[in-house]
């Protein structure tokens, strides 16, 4: 456990767990069709979205050492921050439109109901490190911009330009072929450039990581972090820094998070809402789907396709207190949207149940 858990953390966490394991409700057993297992309370399980799996591997790992959950998922989640070739979190995420990185992040601790969030900050490749000194080493929840960037560097935290030669070409790529009406041009010789249309069609992404650890004493923590929307207006937010909608922590009931639209997402508290229909018995699964129909009910006709889905990509992560857990995902399309899984039987990519097949 990190040196930074105060003793009073230490004694409330003694006392969440109590009550936790007090309250775990005997209807909340997993439906058979629930790809996740019930385990007994509590065995250790870690979570996150499909980039996650050397995120989880070195969660569950730190979790096994005794390591707080939250401080585990950190670590597993900067494997990703620090990967140049991860385009949407932290080192090598996708610019704003002006081709400066921007990120966002957020954690929660369960056993203490605390979190901490930074939003669009620069030059700091782990804002999820930041976001957890905003939780221990200030009265507030989310720091920005100027503000967020000024208290990491107070922390120590070293500036640096997050752009790689593969983003800053990914960007630059869009940048030349936005529109025909301005002054940037794509180079004549080279009309295609090294990357094809569809590389920086695809690299259009609202990528993130979402994860999400339970420990052996049934205590949960979560963590989501991001560069946000690739080529967004400067000082775009998402869901991700925003607690209930990026990410949500009830340690009595679970934990919940997501990737994909954060506007779709912000628009429906969607985290927040997955815990609490936990809270009243769902299973993982069935709230992550719930949630997903919910967004589908509120979006607006331009973000629809023809038989009325959603034309954006969206994904839910959910993990129950006695280690049930699941994902569903807004559309399945030619490749299956998986999430990652760390337990005692080792570390698995796991599909994400979808709601419509886009295949
Ligand atoms: N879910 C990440 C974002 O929209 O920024």
């Amino acid at each position: 456990m990190s040196q930074d858990w105060s003793r009073r953390h230490f004694i409330s966490a003694a006392i969440g767990t109590a009550a936790g394991a007090a309250m775990l409700r005997p209807g909340i057993a997993a439906e058979p069709d629930d790809p996740s297992t019930v385990r007994t309370p509590h065995s250790a399980v870690v979570i996150a979205s499909g980039n996650g799996l050397a995120a989880v591997r070195r969660a569950y790992e730190l979790i096994g050492q005794g390591v707080d959950p939250l401080d585990a998922a950190i670590a597993g989640v900067n494997i990703v921050e620090d990967d140049p070739n991860d385009n949407s979190v932290g080192y090598g995420g996708l610019p704003n439109e002006d081709g400066v990185v921007e990120l966002d992040a957020s954690v929660m601790h369960g056993p203490t109901h605390k979190a901490g969030s930074v939003a669009s900050l620069q030059k700091i490749r782990n804002p999820s490190k930041v976001a957890r000194l905003v939780m221990l080493r200030t009265d507030h929840e989310l720091l920005v911009g100027e503000g967020a960037l000024r208290f990491a560097k107070a922390h120590g935290f070293a500036e640096e330009n997050l752009l790689t030669d593969k983003s800053r070409q990914l960007w630059l790529d869009w940048r030349e072929r936005r529109s025909e009406v301005d002054a940037w041009l794509p180079p004549a010789s080279q009309p295609t450039t090294q990357h094809s249309r569809l590389d920086w069609r695809a690299a259009f992404t609202y990528g993130t990581i979402n994860c999400l650890a339970l420990n052996e004493r049934g205590d949960l923590s979560g963590v989501t972090t991001t560069s946000g929307l690739s080529f967004k207006l400067a000082g775009r937010v998402g869901d991700s820094p925003i607690i209930g909608a990026g990410l949500y922590v009830d340690n009595e009931i679970g934990a919940a998070g997501s990737t994909g639209r954060g506007e779709a997402n912000l628009l429906n508290c969607s985290s927040f809402s997955i815990v609490e229909m936990m809270g009243r018995g769902m299973t993982p699964v069935e709230a992550c789907m719930e949630q997903l129909r919910r967004v589908v009910k509120h979006t607006e006709r331009r973000l629809l396709d023809s038989a009325g889905r959603p034309t954006f990509g969206l994904t839910f992560y959910a993990l129950r207190k006695d280690g049930a857990h699941g994902s569903a995902t807004m559309t399945d399309g030619e490749k299956q949207v998986m999430y990652a899984v760390a337990d005692g039987a080792g570390t698995a990519a796991r599909p994400s149940r979808p709601l419509y097949s886009g295949k």
